[in-house]
């Protein structure tokens, strides 16, 4: 509707009415107004199928939804790398939600999986910003296609589930802002979501629903946010504060209540009725762009997006280790182990539960003609799900089938009561009857496969024991048969880490503060989240970031940069080549670190800032390009509360992972912006004289005032080198025998303590020819400089 109209609208409704549209009408509706031909809309999670419940809604429901499809979860389609994928999987759930009358699909969930124990980290894509945004932006861009909205979700920083409704997230600003903002900044700006969907938490103590800071100041006036926010279910604090902060919608209907005190505010002057006015306008818009072009005949075809489910899992299945085992050769007999096996853990619990209308297991598959399979398989059951317990008995007859087979594949993974929407890990381990079974299995069965069904990180005490693990995730309803194809070798597997395995849960950064103290949880990790702090720590870790393996090999070469020096404002444009070296059509996730330059910030190691998925047919080889712009040098300087990037020499590295850097080449950049600096009584030495600006001018000034200062600097710089004696002067004076003051102090700590002195220091350790004023005189002449 035009903007004019629907103003022209808005103008006809009541107070109350206008009150009224600020909430749900009940768990999934918006309100209509009758009288004025306003539609209510509806919205449904979200984020991996349609979880629409039908008349009797009752949240996160003891009702059942509609039967539909359950595609890979997020922990799953991060892993893919690839932006098209998604993209195609948002438009299939943006026909099935046109074809259902679902207006608005609630997800993808950006947050940070700060750590592997939150509970809902299987809804969630990545410990990386770049990568998180970039997904949850694809798969926007495919449900909006359709015509249909999108909630980017639970904004912000909702990273456990412990006390999610009322713990503080107590997060300083540059981790705020490179970490936990800039998962959602990218999806925001650039795939500009319908709706936004604020989460339950507080961050530094205030609700997220109260903030002005992060609903409108970042959302919407730095990234150009122009849909409207709802809170998540129950999110809303203070109705009229967070009206005013920016929360449009309330959901579900708080039954009148938090409505009333939004007309009691504007009756009692409080609340500026302009404000209301704006937040309606904002609900009506999205509530008309979807009503005006619905698509009610769409035809949703399950089995078509059955197939399409599998298809995107098998992009996303990741190989973690194999030891020339797989692929698996299509004969002799092999043990399939493990309740999985036969009933699959594919998707989560709690609010994104799929009610599928069909479920494909990998013995399903494997007794479907179409998947071609001639081995013998024999199926054992080896463990009970959702048990800790070892059956002795279960696992005796699982060694028995796994000596029996020429190979054994167990299909293992988290059961659901160990990982939900609502409560966060106990510990990282998997049940201690899975954890037994592979071990016990793999004593009498050299050729042992291990197949993961989880939605984080596990640890793998077995790992040595096996030849291969396959990482499936939470794959979707048709996992089975996604798995069965590369195990097969039907399908190359392409997936890469999109998080760390730690070796242990104790290594992980935000082991000692998570999840918190009651309502605290201090984020003392700050930016080095994932492998950006394993990196720094040079920890060992289980699988690195961006791992995954392939059937087939590639090789990278020719790495070009379009400069080998810029300015921060300029585009780099790099690229490589890379080539499928095996016998095998490949694809390869190929990603792109900076490894930043030792400055003054505090950086991690290296940062993904690119990556690009690419099919290569043996032999094949392929040019992959990316672009870098200001923010993939920047970091967030919190002295000018922007990003700045420090000048310096930058590694462009071409990777296969975090830990796989193929291809490095240097790069200069120049910063263009001037950080604010200003001298005073407390400057150092060394900050005057690093200065670029003031070296020059300062330096005749410090040798009239500060000669010893500028002496010593100077006489340090000898590090006793010469062309003609080489270090042999050095040696020599190192014969000559030291003094009692030499020996406390060397010239090392002299020139160490001299450069971190402030400039008031010369009054006390000087030689008295210098005086307050003179100083004070030297300190304008360097501000004088600085404001030219
Ligand atoms: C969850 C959201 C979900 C909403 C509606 C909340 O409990 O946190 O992710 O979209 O319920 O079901």
């Amino acid at each position: 509707m035009e903007q004019a109209k629907l103003r022209e609208l808005i103008s006809q409704m009541t107070l109350e009415e206008k009150a009224g549209m600020c909430s749900g009408s009940d768990f999934w509706h918006t309100k209509a107004v009758e009288r004025l031909d306003i539609p209510a809309y509806m919205v449904s999670d979200g984020p991996h199928g349609l979880r629409k419940q039908d008349e009797e809604a009752d949240h996160l429901g003891v009702n059942d939804s509609i039967k539909a499809v359950c595609f890979p979860t997020a922990c799953a389609t991060s892993a893919s790398f690839d932006r098209d994928l998604l993209r195609e999987m948002g438009e299939a759930l943006g026909k099935e939600c046109q074809a259902v009358g679902v207006g608005t699909i609630l997800g993808p969930a950006a947050n940070i999986k700060r750590s592997p124990l939150c509970g809902r980290n299987f809804e969630y894509f990545s410990e990386d910003p770049y990568l998180a945004t970039e997904i949850a932006g694809a798969h926007i861009e495919g449900v909006q296609s359709q015509n249909v909205g999108t909630s980017l979700k639970h904004y912000l920083a909702n990273n456990q589930e412990y006390r999610r409704l009322t713990s503080s997230s107590e997060i300083d600003e540059r981790a705020l802002r490179e970490i936990y903002l800039a998962a959602f900044e990218g999806a925001v700006k650039y795939k500009k979501p319908w709706t936004v969907m604020c989460s339950y938490n507080r961050v530094n103590g205030l609700h997220v629903a109260d903030s002005r800071e992060f609903l409108t100041d970042i959302l919407r006036r730095e990234w150009g946010f122009d849909g409207y926010v709802m809170s998540d279910w129950g999110a809303v604090n203070d109705r009229v504060k967070g009206l005013e902060a920016g929360l449009e919608l309330e959901m579900p209907s708080s039954k009148g209540e938090n409505d009333k005190l939004i007309v009691e505010a504007v009756k009692n002057g409080t609340l500026d009725e302009s404000v209301l006015d704006e937040a309606v306008e904002r609900i009506l818009n999205i509530v008309y762009r979807y009503t005006e072009q619905a698509k009610p005949d769409t035809v949703w075809n399950m089995n078509a997006d059955h197939e399409l489910s599998r298809k995107i899992e098998e992009e996303c299945i990741v190989l973690l280790k194999n030891e020339q085992m797989l692929p698996l050769e299509n004969r002799g007999s092999i043990a399939f182990i493990g309740k999985y096996a036969e009933k699959p853990r594919f998707q989560g619990g709690g609010s994104s539960h799929i009610n599928c209308f069909k479920v494909e297991s990998a013995m399903d598959a494997v007794n479907n003609p179409a998947y071609g399979i001639r081995a013998n398989i024999n199926y054992v059951e080896g463990y009970e799900d959702e048990q800790d317990e070892i059956d002795k008995e279960l696992v005796r007859k699982a060694v028995v089938a796994a000596s029996q087979a020429e190979t054994a594949v167990i299909f293992a993974g988290l059961p659901d009561n160990f990982e939900s929407e609502g409560y966060d890990r106990k510990h990282m381990s998997m049940p201690r009857c899975q954890d037994y079974l592979i071990s016990e299995v793999a004593k009498v069965q050299p050729n042992t496969v291990v197949v993961l069904h989880n939605g984080s990180p596990v640890e793998m005490p077995w790992i040595d024991q096996v030849k291969a693990v396959v990482e499936v995730y939470l794959g979707g309803q048709a996992v089975g048969g996604a798995t069965v194809n590369v195990l097969f070798g039907k399908v190359n597997p392409s997936g890469k880490l999109a998080e760390t395995f730690p070796l242990r849960v104790q290594d992980n950064p935000s082991w000692l503060n998570f999840p918190g103290e009651k309502n605290r949880v201090e984020y003392r990790e700050g930016i080095f989240v994932g492998y950006r702090y394993y990196d720094k720590r040079e920890m060992e870790v289980l699988f690195p970031f961006g791992h995954g393996l392939s059937y087939t090999t590639f090789s990278y070469s020719n790495l070009c940069v379009s400069a080998n020096a810029i300015i921060d404002t300029d585009t780099l444009t790099v690229s490589a080549d890379i080539k499928n070296t095996g016998k095998v059509a490949g694809k390869e996730a190929v990603q792109l670190y900076v490894r930043n330059p030792k400055g003054v910030a505090n950086r991690p190691v290296r940062e993904l800032r690119g990556f690009t998925k690419v099919f290569l047919k043996p032999g094949q080889t392929k040019t992959v390009t990316f672009e870098l712009e200001k923010r993939a040098f920047a970091y967030f300087n919190t002295e000018i509360h922007d990003w700045y990037v420090e000048s310096g020499d930058y590694g462009i590295e071409i990777a296969a992972s975090s830990r796989d850097i193929r291809l490095e080449e240097t790069v200069e950049v120049m910063s263009t912006r001037k950080l604010p600096f200003t001298v005073d009584f407390n400057t150092t030495l060394d900050e005057l004289l690093d200065h670029p600006e003031l070296k020059d001018v300062m330096e005749p000034l410090l040798k009239n005032y500060m000669p010893q200062v500028v002496n010593v600097e100077e006489e340090t710089e000898d590090d006793g080198f010469s062309a003609e004696a080489g270090w042999t002067s050095r040696k020599d004076e190192e014969k000559k025998e030291k003094s009692a003051a030499e020996e406390a102090i060397n010239e090392e700590m002299q020139k160490s303590m001299m450069e971190q002195t402030p400039i008031r220091g010369n009054l006390s350790f000087g030689d008295g020819s210098l005086t307050r004023e003179m100083l004070a005189e030297m300190i304008e002449k360097a501000n004088a400089v600085l404001q030219r």
